[in-house]
């Protein structure tokens, strides 16, 4: 699949822009602060509805207005699609695909497939374990519309259950209700458990391909689920905790304190990595995130890559490259001699400066 065109109106820093993309790569380039990143960020919220910079619509309308558009035409198996946004100050979003009004982002994110990738992402596995969980999160709700619905349920009832715990020192006939939202917590939670052991399992076996051939077969990486309770004995670590979440007020057990670890030679690179052996596995995960969705939705997903090849060795360079050349891609760089010395295959190059971009003759 591939986007062919995209236009804003009042979003971020652009009053109006419309460009028409090449189904290859398409680069973006220009100084700090122009507006590249804004680009990147509205086909992610038009792709997904969310964005990953801001929880907030009204944040990425103009400054001034009070609503903002996107408009994207794809094509995808044959067929143009279109999908319109439209962002509001106090509202909530309204999406229609090819004019029809859609009320679940499910829809959305069965329809178009991206991976993004920012600098963010290559400090995936040197940072906290909520970076994990976003990427897992992302990835099965892309593979699986149901997935989504059941972490947004399982969300929802972890923040009821928190408030009750709050609440239930001033009001002790509260108790009785825990046992209603435990009984929920444990079914959508037990989803997500499953879910996710499952994902690693098929997301390890690409991986541990695609890092042998990174590191020349000297490097064997293992991933290892670490779920903070296993589904079988959810209930009961649940029940074990009750006196200890009222205690602290808040669920201390469940998937939304679930990790993975990642193993390469023996040693979990979290806590004794090396910087580049965290970067390296961070580019293969997110390199085996591209396979799988090609693999699972028979679809190749479109790659939107902010800022991250100046923060790449040449050698993952061009391991990146070889990737890039069967997806669409949707590149931001301060300059273009990098892209030049590698001999990156560049269709279309896009000048930004200031919230215009214009496309660039010469390549
Ligand atoms: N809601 C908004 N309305 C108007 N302008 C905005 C809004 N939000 C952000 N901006 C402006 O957009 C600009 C940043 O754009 P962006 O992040 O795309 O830059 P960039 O070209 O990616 O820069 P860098 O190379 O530093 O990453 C800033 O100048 C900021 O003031
Ligand atoms: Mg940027």
């Amino acid at each position: 699949m591939y986007i062919e065109t995209l236009d804003l109106k009042n979003f971020r820093n652009y009053e109006t822009l419309s460009l028409t993309f090449d189904p290859g790569t398409n680069v973006f380039y220009g100084d700090n602060a122009q507006g590249k990143t804004n680009i990147l960020e509205s086909v992610n919220v038009c792709g997904t509805s969310k964005s990953y910079r801001s929880s907030k619509d009204s944040e990425m309308i103009r400054f001034g207005e009070d609503e903002a558009h996107i408009r994207m035409h794809l094509q995808k198996g044959g067929v143009q699609r279109r999908i319109d946004m439209h962002l509001r100050k106090n509202k909530s979003k309204g999406v229609a695909i090819d004019g029809i009004p859609i009320r679940k982002a499910a829809e959305l994110l069965s329809l178009v497939h991206l991976v993004f990738f920012s600098p963010e992402d290559l400090n995936i596995i040197k940072r906290g374990p909520g970076g994990r969980r976003r990427f897992l999160d992302a990835l099965l709700s892309q593979m699986d519309p149901y997935y989504l619905h059941q972490l947004s349920a399982y969300q929802k009832i972890l923040l009821q259950r928190n408030k009750l715990l709050k609440d239930l020192p001033g009001n002790r006939s509260l108790e009785a209700t825990l046992d209603v939202w435990d009984e929920q917590l444990i079914t959508y939670g037990c989803y997500l458990i499953n879910s996710r052991s499952r994902m690693i399992q098929e997301l390890e076996m690409i991986v541990r391909e695609r890092h042998s051939a990174l590191t020349n077969g000297r490097e064997q990486i293992v991933l290892q689920y670490e779920p903070n309770a296993e589904e079988t004995a959810f209930r009961t670590k649940l029940w074990d905790a009750r006196e200890k979440d009222k205690k602290f007020r808040q669920t201390t057990t469940g998937p939304h304190r679930d990790d993975f670890k990642v193993i390469v030679s023996g040693i979990d690179l979290r806590h004794y990595g090396s910087q580049g052996q965290q970067r390296s596995a961070a580019l293969s995960l997110k390199l085996a995130e591209i396979s799988l969705i090609e693999q699972k939705i028979h679809e190749k997903p479109i790659l939107l890559l902010d800022d991250v090849l100046s923060e790449l060795d040449s050698r993952r360079q061009s391991d990146l490259l070889k990737t890039i050349g069967s997806v669409q891609t949707f590149l931001t760089c301060t300059g273009m001699d990098d892209l030049r010395e590698r001999n990156f295959p560049i269709d279309r190059v896009f000048h930004v400066e200031a919230g215009h971009a214009e496309e660039a003759e010469e390549i």
